[in-house]
């Protein structure tokens, strides 16, 4: 079988892969990386994680880049962050920071109608602000996270290395800046504080006998990196791709508006799998293996391509009509495996309620600029202009 090369350098991710995916299972990056385009092949991958390790990095990565016991260990003790329990404490608080900043920004809209940047001016903001109140951390570091945001984005799409590698290190700098005030006596009870206290089920190599440990602390900031870097990044994205796919369909938007929580979520879920923006994540191979009749060494680099796997016609007929219910199981925007997303539960009450508390003042219509689409490697929209019309 000939696999395709796939040099996604500049291009957007989803019209890259559509074309690529009809005649391949697998693409190759000119550095030799596999790239899979389809559903079953992902699931493969992403559901054995012995032979597709996620050690794919020389930075520690908690717990994305974890194996095995350790990794599993480590899921057991932070799940419970993201329990039903705690999104029900934090919806009313997510409810009041998506009314405020839906009156701001309606403010300046006229009775005819005034266009926004999706992305911008709600997802980003609201991102930055649901996430500081989520950990209990000081609002007056919003200026310096979407400044942090917009640079990250950047160094992502630039691809250099020494670039992302600063702005990874500017970020540990304002994690560690709240850290160190909760070592002292009289730290504010919250998940941020929580996280510093926890005990993960690993025993201690400094202990004889034990059979638990606190985290290290550059555990603890690489797992506030990725629970931040999941969240504002992402829903930020997730935002434009939902209010530019709703602006074009008002009865979807009426379902989010008046329907209840569920199918809001459930549409949420459609729209994203249809235009995904979290576009990929990596694996090594630890052994020899078959994949879509390939044999692949052991030591190999493989990319799971989600906004491809996502729109694969052999499980979704057409991977753009939006069927809420019928694709729902098939549905990998999270992942699936060991790995799967642990913020999901979060991302959807995030985005269900901005979405919400917006629809039920403004109606959403396209704007006439047109938008700009992503590139590799994020998905979705960089601008995403949509008209915001106040309702009767
Ligand atoms: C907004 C939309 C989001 C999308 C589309 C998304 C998607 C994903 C996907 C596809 C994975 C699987 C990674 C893999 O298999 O290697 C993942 C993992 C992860 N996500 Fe999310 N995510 C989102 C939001 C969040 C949020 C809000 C958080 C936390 C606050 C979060 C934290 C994580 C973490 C820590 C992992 C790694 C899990 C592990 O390796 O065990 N994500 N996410």
């Amino acid at each position: 079988m000939s696999v395709p090369t796939f040099d996604a350098t500049g291009l957007e991710p989803r019209s890259a892969t559509d074309e690529l995916r009809a005649d391949a299972p697998l693409a190759r990056t000119p550095d030799g990386t596999w790239v899979v385009l389809r559903h079953a092949e992902a699931v493969q991958v992403a559901e054995d994680a012995q032979t597709f390790s996620s050690a794919v990095s020389r930075f520690l990565q908690v717990p994305n880049g974890l194996d095995g016991a350790e990794h599993a260990a480590i899921r057991a003790a932070t799940d419970p962050f993201f329990a039903p329990e705690e999104m029900a404490r934090l919806a009313p608080v997510l409810r009041t920071i998506a009314v405020e900043l839906v009156e701001e920004l309606m403010d300046s809209v006229g009775p005819a109608g005034t266009e926004v940047d999706a992305v911008a001016a709600l997802g980003a903001v609201f991102a930055v602000r649901g996430q500081t109140a989520w950990l209990g951390w000081p609002e007056e570091l919003e200026p310096e996270l979407l400044d942090w945001m917009v640079e990250n984005h950047e160094a992502s799409r630039s691809g250099d290395l020494a670039r992302t590698t600063a702005v990874a290190e500017r970020f540990d700098t304002i994690i560690r800046s709240v850290l160190a005030p909760r070592h002292a006596a009289g730290a504010p009870e919250d998940p941020t504080t929580a996280l510093m206290r926890l005990e993960i089920p690993l025993p201690d190599p400094s202990v004889p006998g034990s059979t638990s440990r606190p985290l290290r602390e550059e555990e603890i900031v690489s797992i506030l990196r990725n629970w931040t870097g999941g969240d504002l990044g992402s829903i930020a994205l997730c935002t434009g791709v939902l209010l530019m796919a709703l602006s074009r369909a008002p009865e979807l938007a009426a379902r989010v508006r008046d329907g209840s929580e569920a199918e809001a979520g459930a549409i949420v879920d459609e729209l994203l799998r249809i235009d995904d923006p979290f576009v990929s994540n990596r694996r090594v191979t630890t052994c020899p293996v078959t994949l879509a009749g390939q044999e692949i060494a052991a030591g190999e680099r493989v990319m799971l391509h989600w906004t491809s796997i996502n729109r694969d016609e052999r499980v979704f007929e057409d991977p753009d009509a939006v069927a809420p219910e019928a694709n729902a199981a098939q549905n990998l925007v999270y992942g699936t495996g060991p790995h799967v997303c642990p913020g999901r539960e979060l991302a959807t009450l995030e985005l269900v309620t901005l979405l919400r508390e917006l629809l039920a003042v403004a109606d959403v219509h396209p704007a006439e600029t047109p938008g700009e689409r992503e590139i590799a490697p994020v998905g979705g929209w960089a601008h995403a202009p949509v008209v915001l019309v106040p309702r009767g």
